[in-house]
């Protein structure tokens, strides 16, 4: 599923970048640029941040 459509971000994106330590989502933009156009994605990309504290990325892709 896409989280940033201005970017092609997906949730595989995401979670390889919290694999690699992305903690927050100014993290999220550094690493993959979401919320940098519109920002519509800012709550999405969180809500993926979330739940990824508690669940592996293998459940969540
Ligand atoms: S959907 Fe992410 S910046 Fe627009």
């Amino acid at each position: 599923m896409y989280v940033c459509l201005c970017n092609g971000v997906t949730e595989k994106h995401i979670c390889a970048a919290v694999e690699e330590g992305a903690r927050s989502v100014a993290d999220l933009r550094k690493a993959l640029e979401v919320t940098t156009i519109c920002g519509k994605c800012a709550s999405c990309a969180r809500k993926h941040l979330k739940s990824l504290e508690s669940e592996s990325c293998a459940k969540s892709a």
